[in-house]
């Protein structure tokens, strides 16, 4: 079982007392007028609704959403500290093959230009869109730490003394990785533009943006590079890589909750977004994103090596294409039912007493922890 560390009633406390609302942060109090509280909660949503330049999250009307930016603070790290003093050692000698190395390269490459497509689509297509502050305040969040995901990676090209210029170039000139990024970015341009979303049409590829950045890109097309990266720290190699990819990994869980219950209050307040015609429209949407992570996945893993079966890691884009449809209601792309490295599990489920890595993560824990509430989320 999944403990749950931060649950929502331990965020926030709320109660009423008299004509007032109190609410309870931790060891804070707030009171706020009980009939000047309720219209300011009631007028909330999450698009369309009143704009407040103070970003203040009461009344609380999205507790999930506050809930997971507590526990993104919870999860705090810093890449610079990462000891990259073994991942060099074996970086420069004979001991890595060529395709592990490819892997490597590989995992620089595409999220060298995927953090920055997520962080810049979270910024001016999601969160501007946001009207309700706690909603917005953990989009701000997820923001930051794109770039603390965006920092991970210059750590590592600066670590292991990679040509930055002959990265860039190498890997935007692959098909599989420039097709996953044409694909995800296709409707981007004309949401930054800002649309008016009071208009159905509108709202669908506003909701669609958001399936698409947080389910179909960071919540499938982001797992099986993941997974080959980790699987090579499970055999001892690039461990200072992998401890990165592991706190990456996990920050990736709680963005992918994050966009799924900022979606499905999208719906519940605006239910006319949500037509046969449309659902059907982010099944096929996943369906492509489902078939260029294959051919990407092909690209990284031409055939298997020790520890590794492709096989596997095909199998694995659709174990977590299906999670991310079947957690919205939507039907599942495949027949695949069971996830083929229950040992990520380990990875998410991290204890003190039973630590993976022999690394800092109990230290990067604050208040919160490495765990989320919801099991679908995890890795
Ligand atoms: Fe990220
Ligand atoms: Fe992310």
């Amino acid at each position: 079982m999944i403990e749950t560390l931060l649950n929502p009633e331990e965020v926030v406390l709320e109660k009423e007392d008299g004509n007032h609302v109190v609410y309870t942060f931790q060891n804070k109090t707030f009171r706020l007028d009980k009939h000047k509280a309720r219209q300011r909660l009631e007028a909330k949503r999450v698009i369309n609704g009143p704009r407040s330049a103070e970003l203040n999250v009461l009344p609380l009307k999205y507790h999930e959403a506050y809930r997971i930016y507590k526990q993104m603070k919870a999860n705090h790290w810093e890449p610079d500290v990462i000891d990259m003093t073994k991942d060099c050692t074996l970086w420069n000698s004979d001991k890595l093959s060529a395709k592990e190395r490819w892997i490597i390269e590989m995992g620089v490459g595409y999220f060298s230009s995927a953090e920055g497509i997520v962080g810049d689509s979270v910024l001016h297509v999601i969160e501007d869109n946001l009207t309700a502050a706690e909603l917005k305040h953990a989009s701000l969040r997820q923001i930051a730490e794109e770039s603390i995901h965006m920092d991970s990676l210059l750590h590592i090209i600066g670590s292991l003394n990679i040509d930055l210029d002959e990265v860039t170039a190498k890997f935007q000139d692959i098909p599989s990785i420039r097709r996953k990024n044409e694909y995800i970015t296709r409707h981007m341009p004309e949401l930054k533009m800002g649309i008016d979303l009071t208009k159905t049409e509108n709202k669908q590829k506003f909701a669609k943006a958001l399936f698409g950045i947080t389910q179909v890109m960071e919540g499938t097309q982001f797992y099986a590079l993941f997974a080959m990266i980790l699987s090579l720290h499970r055999q001892n190699k690039m461990t200072g890589i992998g401890q990165m990819f592991q706190y990456t990994l996990r920050d990736e869980s709680n963005h992918i909750a994050l966009g799924r219950y900022i979606l499905q209050e999208l719906i519940n307040e605006n239910p006319d977004i949500w037509t046969e015609a449309f659902r059907q429209e982010l099944v096929d949407f996943m369906a492509e994103g489902v078939a260029l992570e294959k051919e990407f996945v092909r690209d990284c893993l031409p055939e298997d090596i020790v520890g590794m079966s492709q096989k596997d890691f095909l199998e694995y884009v659709d174990y977590n294409a299906d999670r991310r449809l079947t957690s919205l209601g939507l039907p599942a792309l495949s027949t695949v039912k069971n996830n083929p490295f229950i040992w990520l599990d380990e990875v998410m489920f991290l204890k003190k007493e039973k630590n993976f890595f022999e690394t800092r993560v109990t230290e990067y824990q604050t208040s919160g922890s490495v765990k989320n509430t919801n099991e679908d989320d995890l890795i």
